[in-house]
This record gives C-alpha cells, sequence and structure tokens, in this order.
C-alpha cells in the first residue's frame, strides 16, 4: 500500500522557517520520521515537496493511480490553491490535510482552508506529530476498508 506525503512551498526551510511556530524539526527529518512509521505500518510512503504548485498537480497526477491515499500539508496553497484542490478531487484519493502550526490561532487569512471540505479531515497545530497521527489514521482506516 503506498501512501502520498505532500509538502507544498516554504516547507522546504522547515528547521530555519519561524521556528517558534513551525518546530526544529527540518523537512528531511519529518520525512525520515514517516518512513520509519511506514515501516513500522507495513506501507510505503512517497514523499515531495515543491515550492511550485504545477509540480504538485504533476506529483499527484503520475501517482494517483499506485497510490491508496494522500497526507498533505499545502502550506500558503492551503488558502487559495485552486488548481491543487482539482487535483486532490481528481485522485479520488483519501485525503488527510495537515498543519504544523493552528491555523486558526494565527492570522485571520489562515483560518480558511479551500482543501478541508474535500478531506477526510483535518489536523492543525500539534507540530510534526501531526503528519504521524494523519499517516497512522490514514492507513487504519484504509485497512479497514479493503478496496478502494
Ligand atoms: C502551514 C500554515 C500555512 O498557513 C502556512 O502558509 C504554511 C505552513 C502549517 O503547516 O502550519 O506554509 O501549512
Amino acid at each position: 500500500m503506498k501512501i502520498l506525503v505532500i509538502h507544498g512551498p516554504n516547507l522546504n526551510m522547515l528547521g530555519k522557517r519561524e521556528k517558534s511556530i513551525y518546530g526544529e524539526k527540518t523537512l528531511q527529518e519529518i520525512d525520515a520520521l514517516l518512513k520509519k512509521e511506514a515501516k513500522a505500518l507495513s506501507v510505503d510512503v512517497a514523499t515531495f515537496q515543491s515550492n511550485h504548485e504545477g509540480a504538485l498537480v504533476d506529483f499527484i497526477q503520475e501517482h494517483a493511480d499506485s497510490a491508496r491515499g494522500i497526507v498533505i500539508n499545502p502550506g500558503a496553497l492551503t488558502h487559495y490553491g485552486f488548481s491543487l484542490l482539482d487535483a486532490l478531487v481528481d485522485s479520488k484519493l483519501p485525503v488527510i490535510e495537515v498543519h504544523l502550526s493552528n491555523i486558526y490561532r494565527r492570522e485571520e487569512w489562515r483560518a480558511k482552508s479551500i482543501i478541508a471540505p474535500v478531506a477526510q479531515g483535518q489536523i492543525s497545530g500539534l507540530g510534526w506529530r501531526g503528519y504521524v497521527a494523519a499517516l497512522q489514521v490514514l492507513v487504519s482506516k484504509l485497512k479497514a476498508k479493503p478496496s478502494r
């Protein structure tokens, strides 16, 4: 079972970027923790980060047929990335949305997610642990439901 883990713009800067908000871990460290968790769950994860919306769309289109679900932190595209939203819908895969920070207690514009209405659920404000929890929940749900 393959799960896509997708990170949007600026998340390559984790570990340097606003550490009091996003935490100390680098994206490489978070991806390594997810790969470790995936191994424990006996699933594969394909991780991808881009600062470009079109590259995220390309990645989803290329992998949708071979994957069973998506964990995504869309970064700022959460709030306005309509082509990313369309690609997620077209993938027909279950999506869990993750945010390191709590988007509901920051600037007002961050509180609106255009992705949330098409996601199975959202984890916001739990730091890197939110990604691991999202992977666990997604895999648990998929294992309980054998077909796509
Ligand atoms: C973020 C929240 C977004 O508002 C922001 O633009 C990000 C990161 C988060 O993980 O908390 O880039 O998605």
